[in-house]
């Protein structure tokens, strides 16, 4: 399904998930706080802020957007009523297959109802929440989308960065290293001695979201492959000022110049990390000089700040279908199923042994493809790796520790790591341990291993099936 806008998926999230409405609250830390304790709720609802503190009504701020899996599953144009595990396998599916679809021009930009530029600009007049406490300011991007062209060969790039407020036309974008896209296309142009045209384009369907979220190879957009989730062109108007591609229904624009870095950087972050904590210092920031700023009558900003684990961005764990495909690349057969716990730093796979050695082998190539994760584990079939407590039951009772654990060193991990020591950081380390945990029945003797008592997967499901509406109605 495509959202024509954001506020069509708003609409959507009222229909198939859960939306709660906060009035009077502040942007500064409070607005953050609320939307990390809503995060941690059975529901997970997303939040629409309005009559924020400080601001006139109709400023409003979305967060918690994609949290929860059905709201995942909307904006990836999957059946909100599947269950997690077969939503992510859906999305396995339809990745595999999605055909990019070029962005189409509009005359109608929606997000050049109110425009300032040159000195009118002030960046005040959004609510650009200050999200957790040790923060380095207040941040408009926490879920927006740059937008930069390749110099060299017209390329479009819109991936995610953050994006820090610093004075009412000042703000910085970080790239976490010189590998991103975006990092790249910036420097061509700095290499070359000049500025480099950029927009950060905020609130629109949410497929651009997953798009920017996306690591997709060099030259290959993000508009392009957000068309194919929404499975229609994503609609664009030029920027006014920079010519950029910038989508039409899009709530909150930025457009200017990054300046290069060699002539002038201003302290970015810190900024409260995924992990649930800070792990990066302050570091110079790229700065953009903001040249006109758009926004939408009663604009809404998307917010999606890091939140403490098990809060995660998006409610299905992408990076586990990842792991999945690769598991399938690799030829290991009879996967039941592959998710990610805690933020993605857990990964666990299920799957239906066929012989001796198979978990192990699954094992070793989900280690190796778990970014900072330190836990994989692996459980047979009947475990739903969706599922923690049943994930745990089968660690607690098949996973014998003196026979059934390994360690992986110097795994892939990140400078964002929060338990590599400061003195390895600086000497560059950035690899971490991974701890393999065969929760399988034995294979030798798994027949005779007790049998559950419990329901299986099927018949839990039919008695759901016929039952749940007297168990929990409405
Ligand atoms: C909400 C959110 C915030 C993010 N913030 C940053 C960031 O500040 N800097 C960064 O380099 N990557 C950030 N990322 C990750 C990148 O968006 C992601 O790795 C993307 O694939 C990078 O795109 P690229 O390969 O085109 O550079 C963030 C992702 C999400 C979902």
């Amino acid at each position: 399904m495509a959202f024509p806008d954001l506020r069509a998926f708003i609409a959507s999230v009222e229909q198939f998930s859960t939306l709660r409405r906060v009035s009077g609250a502040d942007p500064h830390l409070e607005l953050g706080g609320i939307t990390e304790i809503a995060a941690g709720l059975v529901d997970t609802p997303a939040l629409l802020f309005d009559d924020l503190k400080g601001f006139s009504r109709g400023f409003r701020v979305f967060t918690n957007p994609l949290m929860a899996p059905e709201r995942a599953a909307l904006a990836l144009g999957i059946d909100p009523r599947l269950r997690p595990l077969d939503a992510l396998r859906a999305w396995m599916r339809k990745r595999q297959q999605l055909k990019p679809i070029r962005p189409v021009e509009v005359k109608q930009a929606e997000f050049l109802e109110n425009s300032s530029d040159g000195d009118d600009v002030d960046l005040a007049r959004i609510p650009a929440p200050v999200w957790h406490r040790d923060d380095g300011g207040p941040y408009i991007g926490s879920g927006s989308i740059v937008i930069l062209r390749d110099p060299d060969t017209g390329w479009i790039t819109a991936s995610i960065y953050r994006v820090q407020v610093h004075t009412r036309n000042r703000v910085t974008v970080q790239f976490d290293h010189l590998g991103r896209h975006g990092a790249i296309i910036a420097k061509k142009y700095w290499d070359a001695g000049k500025s480099c045209p950029i927009a950060v384009v905020n609130g629109d369907d949410p497929a651009l979201f997953v798009a920017g979220f996306e690591s997709l190879p060099l030259g290959v957009g993000e508009l392009d492959f957000a068309g194919g989730i929404r499975e229609a062109p994503v609609e664009i108007v030029p920027g006014p000022h920079t010519g950029l591609p910038i989508p039409a229904h899009a709530e909150i624009v930025l457009e200017g110049e990054l300046i290069p870095m060699a002539d002038e950087t201003l302290p970015e972050g810190p900024f409260g990390e995924f992990t649930g904590y800070y792990a990066a210092d302050q570091r110079p920031g790229a700065i953009m000089a903001v040249r006109a700023l758009h926004y939408r009558n009663d604009p809404i900003l998307l917010g999606s700040p890091p939140l403490k684990p098990p809060r995660f961005h998006v409610g299905l764990p992408f990076r586990a279908g990842g792991i999945w495909a690769n598991l399938e690349a690799a030829n290991i057969t009879d996967i039941a199923g592959v998710w990610q716990h805690v933020s993605s730093l857990m990964t666990v796979v299920s799957l239906k042994q066929r012989y001796d050695g198979h978990a192990k082998r699954a094992a070793m190539i989900a280690a190796g493809n778990a970014y900072m994760g330190r836990i994989v584990v692996v459980v047979d079939d009947d475990i739903d790796p969706s599922n923690m407590n049943d994930v745990m039951w089968a660690i607690a009772t098949r996973c014998e520790p003196a026979e059934a654990v390994d360690i992986v060193r110097n795994g892939w991990s990140s400078s964002l790591d929060p338990r590599i020591a400061p003195s390895d950081k600086a000497r560059g380390v950035t690899s971490n341990s991974k701890l393999i945990l065969d929760a399988t029945r034995p294979y030798a003797w798994r027949d005779e291993f007790p049998k559950p008592s419990a329901l299986s997967i099927d018949e839990a499901r039919a008695i759901e099936e016929k039952w749940l509406g007297v168990l929990r109605p409405g």
